[in-house]
């Protein structure tokens, strides 16, 4: 007994032989089959995979959104999940989906309002409290979308390529902006990309699958100081030998 609680009190996460199968026709087809790894508390681990890898399928078991077909996925305490797509609800304002969040959570409604400010205000989005989604950038509605998730007062943010379809410099900022929430918050992230550079940019630790069906193929410790630049040289070695692993692992998958 004394051992599980202390596993617990470690990890953040843990997937064991984690197998998700699928109908495919008259057939199933394997999304994942066999994953292992796991979280510490605090930790932020990103994991790169090509398309179809099971990256999504990954984050949707640990959120309980999909069902595993064999092995475990466990996650310690409340989770968090953010998309490519902010998922914000359109017709409410940013102060609007963050006091949503609040009030699911059982916050009372007179001090919703200042929190939601607070939080906004956090990721650098004070002014834009009375905007709906559409009169938002793409960044803008992702920083709305983590102000939603830290209002969720999760314990672990998973994150599904959360940046990818942003230009460059908002991502950057927003790899900024992230950084400097965990940094000042007790969050463990687990952060899903199929971008070998933004992997390394913000992991402690960058775990790659294997393509079709998703295992780990390969964990690799990030030990160079933050914050990082993505246009480092150092950074870029490393992105490099994992790019490689990936092309490798996608002419095996097919
Ligand atoms: N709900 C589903 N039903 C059937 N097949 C699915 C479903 N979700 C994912 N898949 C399949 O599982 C594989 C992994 O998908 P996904 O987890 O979305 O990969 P990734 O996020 O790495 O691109 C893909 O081949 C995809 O088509
Ligand atoms: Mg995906």
């Amino acid at each position: 007994m004394s051992n599980v609680m202390a596993l617990s009190d470690k990890h953040a996460l843990s997937v064991e032989r984690l197998t998700v199968a699928f109908p495919h026709g008259d057939q199933v087809m394997l999304a994942l089959d066999g994953a292992t790894f796991e979280v510490k508390r605090g930790e932020f681990v990103c994991v790169v995979g090509a398309s179809g890898s099971g990256k999504s399928t990954l984050l949707n078991v640990l959120a309980g959104l999909d069902r595993p077909s064999g092995g475990r996925a466990h996650v310690h305490g409340r989770v968090a999940l953010i998309f490519q797509e902010s998922a914000l609800l359109p017709w409410l304002t940013a102060a609007g989906n963050v006091e949503l969040a609040l009030e699911l959570r059982g916050v009372k409604a007179s001090a919703r309002q200042k929190v939601a400010h607070e939080l906004l205000n956090r990721v650098h989005l004070a002014g834009f409290e009375r905007r709906r989604p559409h009169e938002l950038s793409g960044g803008m509605k992702q920083r709305a979308a983590l102000a939603r998730a830290l209002a969720q007062e999760a314990d672990v943010l998973l994150m599904d390529e959360p940046f990818a379809a942003l230009d460059a410099i908002s991502r950057d900022l927003l790899h900024e902006e992230l950084e400097r929430i965990w940094t000042e918050s007790h969050l463990t992230i687990l952060f899903v990309t199929h971008n070998a550079r933004e992997a390394v940019r913000l992991g402690d630790r960058v775990i790659v699958l294997t393509s079709r069906p998703g295992r780990v193929a390969h964990e690799v410790p990030i030990d160079l100081p933050r914050p990082r630049s993505l246009d480092s040289p150092e950074l870029a070695v490393i992105a490099g030998r994992i790019t490689d692993r990936l092309k490798h692992e996608m002419s095996n998958g097919r």
